[in-house]
């Protein structure tokens, strides 16, 4: 664990990713003493910036709701400078260096963790520069990277064939921030520490699984970067792949990093890739009143792009536990809601007393307002024998409305601090995620007549949505 003689150097510290997120995270991780004693915070990137001019960018996406939060929000500034320098010169990083040495005041002994929150064109060039450069002579070194982790397999061992020789497994900390989020934390406590839940976890018990994605906007100013991705790139084959290894791993030997990454890649590693036949994807046009710009009318976006927005996605694990059961991905921007949740229901109860009763149903929201609920039958109460759909509802709101729920990125920074690999992503497990979705990826890519069906901005999705989740089981179960 870090607790002193600590720099953390955000590179790309001028762009969005660190605006929204890293310093907010790096503030909240400040104000509740969880920084190393001392810390000091470097920003680095290419553009030109006075002090002031840094300072202000840092703030833009911090909150000071409180006057106590103002002056905390001072005293974290303070901590704060800025190094302009290019990504691919070794005098750039140079002079990082001797920022780096004039902070630590000529100890010898000191610990650097660099955040790359940077594009992925530049990403191995600076790698390999800090390497060479700004690495510490003693103490340790962490390097936090984010996806995007190339467009497949192929580009993503290229990434790690060039970072691996500089930098060591244990060194790296690749971020999912689904994985830092306190739902997606609680799924191995649910678990397998209820034996109620462990004992139905499986293909006797469980008939099909969705796990769903949904946001109400576009990607209003993104549109350049989306459409090298796009949305099974962007969020499928990372966040809801996470989460769905989580769901159906086997337990752990212990709840060290290590022994949980095993688990989880030996699940992946049972998934055969996904069938193009068992996937739907659309695009979002304008909405029906007009009002909300389609996909295409955005100017970074080529003209005839096929980049899917939405998707629907059908993967199988081939394993004594799960085979057989269809578990779901949905995904899509510019829909009629926020949510991301997992629905997991179970097999319908056998006939015999009853006719028509609906199965259970498991909810697991992640987001927003976090809650766990089951759909449940019970006795209408009164002079009948009718049953009625109830919940037995675990929201955090109202059972924990005293505690705060951290922001993913602070979860995750902390975990980095303090050297705990657990929520971060292992080089054999990024492999193993890769292989289920790059054969779906590369036919999507270059089959042309694969065009994504429009969907209104603002609508459900494809109208074929429904068809294909019945397709693979799924009932719908109205509530009461
Ligand atoms: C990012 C994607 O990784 O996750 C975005 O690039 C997406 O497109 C975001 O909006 C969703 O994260 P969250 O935490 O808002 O659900």
């Amino acid at each position: 664990e870090l607790t002193e003689n600590t720099i953390i150097v955000v590179l790309g510290a001028s762009g969005d990713l660190a605006k929204k997120k890293t310093f907010p995270a790096l503030f909240g991780l400040f104000r509740n003493h969880f920084l190393p004693k001392d810390v000091k915070i470097v920003g680095y990137a290419r553009t030109k910036m006075d002090h002031e001019e840094y300072l202000k960018r840092v703030k833009s996406n911090i909150k000071t709701p409180t006057p106590e939060m103002e002056h905390q929000l001072d005293d974290f500034l303070e901590l704060c400078t800025y190094i302009a320098g290019q990504y691919d010169q070794d005098d750039s990083f140079q002079n990082l260096l001797k920022h780096l040495e004039e902070l630590e005041g000529g100890r010898e002994e000191t610990n650097r963790v660099f955040y790359m929150a940077l594009p992925p064109s530049v990403f191995i060039p600076v790698s390999q520069h800090l390497k060479r450069n700004c690495y510490p002579k003693k103490g340790i070194a962490r390097i936090i990277v984010e996806k995007p982790f190339g467009k497949d397999l192929g580009g993503s061992r290229e990434l790690q064939a060039a970072l691996g020789p500089d930098w060591d497994e244990q060194e790296i900390f690749r971020i999912d921030h689904y994985l830092g989020k306190e739902m997606v934390k609680n799924l191995l406590i649910l678990r397998f520490g209820n034996t109620f839940f462990n004992a139905t976890w499986n293909r006797q018990h469980i008939d099909n699984v969705q796990i769903v994605f949904k946001e109400p906007f576009g990607t209003e100013g993104r549109g350049g970067y989306f459409d090298e991705f796009g949305i099974i790139r962007d969020v499928m084959q990372n966040h809801l792949l996470q989460v769905l290894t989580l769901l159906t791993m086997e337990r752990p030997i212990s709840f060290s990093a290590e022994d949980i990454r095993d688990e989880k890649v030996r699940v992946l590693r049972c998934m055969p890739p996904i069938e193009p036949g068992n996937t739907i994807i659309g695009q979002y046009g304008k909405s029906v009143d007009g009002s909300k710009p389609a996909y295409k009318d955005d100017d970074t976006v080529p003209k005839g792009s096929r980049c899917p927005t939405f998707a629907a996605v059908t993967a199988y694990i081939k394993n004594e536990r799960w085979e057989g059961v269809p578990f779901i991905f949905k995904a899509g921007k510019a829909l009629n809601e926020q949510k991301t949740e997992i629905r997991i229901q179970f097999k319908d109860v056998t006939s015999g007393i009853f006719k028509d009763i609906p199965r259970n149903e498991l909810v697991i929201r992640v987001q927003p307002n976090e809650s766990v609920y089951i759909k449940m039958n019970s006795k209408l109460p009164g002079l009948t024998m009718q049953t009625i759909v109830t919940e037995l509802d675990l929201t955090y709101r109202r059972r924990f409305s005293d505690l705060k729920i951290p922001e993913a990125y602070e979860s995750l920074i902390l975990d980095a601090i303090k050297g705990d690999h657990s929520n971060f992503v292992r080089d054999d497990e990024l492999d193993a995620s890769w292989k289920i979705f790059t054969p779906l990826l590369h036919y999507l890519d270059e089959h042309e007549e694969v065009v994504p069906m429009e969907y209104p901005y603002g609508s459900r999705g494809p109208k074929i949505l429904d068809q294909f989740t019945e397709s693979f089981g799924y009932k719908f179960i109205e509530n009461a």
